[in-house]
């Protein structure tokens, strides 16, 4: 395993884009991330060497494509501690996995969900869809006022569903804000009433350890384009007995183990899941992303981005007009810093402006959390997401740049 600090250098020199003549200062990796040279040479060597297709075939391209893509099930399945290697499911990105989950299990009318109030829309519309198509009861568990999660709120909730609460369905890590929601003791209480408890793991698997059995979750959904891996990609996790009993959302070639004129019999969990041709490229250099992340140490991950963040909070927190969303101290946020803009300071002209002047690269607007932005009567949010291979060059140059920007417009 390698330090963090001592092959920085190192680390950065395997990232093509950073190593351009006039380097970016990346910090939209929570929307994704950039790419190391291993998955860049990954999906090359399958469109070069053997672009065939995986799980059918039985020609050499064939093969290689379903062992590769075997092997990269394994490291995932490693990679988050999951017992068993079948209860990861390919998918296209963390929204396909929680739509599969929202879509595939039963529901009668009035079953209850529960959210928190800062739910990316991918854990809010499968369920506002549900709501209206098949009458469940989606009800939002409000957070603190600096976005904390609420636990006495969360424990009232479920209270009042009774036996009516089927389902806890929770981003681990806000993209809003980056703070943390206590996953293990919301399952506890989640559990006492036979819910099912569902995790948006999309901001949380890129920059900490985490292990399903632990958490003691059913469902656990991930972005594998924001963990260094191809775009197109994302996985969920399943307890095999759920799995087994879920319907797919995607039904066709893979999902079965035979058909005739009016009849089939359905595949075991993972295939069921991932049908018709996929995206074998993405699969197979699935394996090089997580073969980068394990030589890193995940605590040290998070702890670099924390104190990055710090940096960042530091510099732009007594600018009039500014304030950031999320609790004060930059060690409940991650790597995230989203700032509010008061009406003069327009988030998406300055996101511009920080590419252009000086390379910096955030994301602008509602981060795809329009429900909390509207709750609120905010426009949107400049964001800040730091990665392990980001510098304080890189958040500095932030800073400085933004403090010019805000004095530019006002
Ligand atoms: N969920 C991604 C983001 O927060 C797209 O930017």
């Amino acid at each position: 395993m390698k330090r963090l600090g001592d092959f920085m250098k190192e680390f950065r020199k395997d990232f093509p884009a950073l190593m351009l003549d006039d380097p970016v200062a990346y910090l939209d990796n929570a929307c994704v991330t950039l790419k190391p040279q291993s998955v860049i040479d990954s999906i090359q060597d399958y469109y070069i060497n053997t672009p065939g297709c995986g799980g059918r075939s039985v020609h050499r391209y064939g093969t290689h494509v379903s062992k590769t893509i075997s092997q990269s099930r394994t490291k995932l399945a490693h990679f988050f501690s999951s017992p068993s290697v079948n209860e990861i499911v390919f998918t296209r990105n963390a929204t396909h996995s929680l739509n599969q989950i929202a879509k595939g299990l039963d529901w009668n009318k009035g079953d209850v969900v529960l959210t928190t109030d800062r739910e990316h829309n991918s854990n809010l519309v499968p369920w506002l869809q549900l709501e209206q198509e098949r009458g469940i009861d989606h009800r939002i568990v409000r957070s603190n006022q600096d976005n904390t999660f609420n636990l006495e709120s969360f424990e009232e909730a479920c209270a009042q569903a009774g036996s009516d609460l089927k389902m806890v369905s929770m981003s681990h890590v806000g993209n809003l804000d980056g703070v943390e929601i206590p996953v293990k003791e919301i399952t506890k209480i989640a559990k006492d009433y036979g819910a099912l408890v569902s995790i948006d793991g999309a901001q949380s698997a890129p920059h900490m350890s985490v292990d399903v059995q632990d958490l003691g979750i059913d469902f656990y959904s991930f972005s594998i384009h924001k963990m260094l891996g191809p775009s197109g990609m994302g996985g969920l996790w399943g307890r095999t007995e759920l799995l087994e009993n879920m319907r797919t959302i995607q039904s066709g070639g893979q999902t079965v183990t035979s058909s005739t004129y009016d009849s089939l019999e359905w595949a075991k969990p993972p295939s069921k899941f991932e049908g018709g041709l996929g995206h074998f490229a993405g699969m197979m250099a699935t394996g090089a992303a997580i073969d980068y992340l394990t030589q890193l140490n995940m605590d040290e991950v998070h702890a670099h981005e924390k104190s990055l963040n710090k940096i960042m909070t530091e510099g732009v927190k007594d600018i009039p007009g500014v304030s950031i969303i999320g609790p004060e101290d930059p060690s409940k946020r991650g790597g995230i810093c989203s700032l509010l803009l008061d009406d003069k300071l327009p988030s998406h002209d300055i996101a511009l402006l920080l590419d252009e002047v000086a390379g910096v690269m955030v994301r602008s607007g509602q981060h795809c959390v329009h429900s909390w932005f509207n709750d609120k009567g905010y426009n949107g949010s400049l964001r800040a997401s730091a990665y392990f291979y980001n510098t304080e060059e890189d958040v500095r140059r932030f800073v400085d740049t933004f403090s010019e920007a805000v004095h530019a417009f006002s």
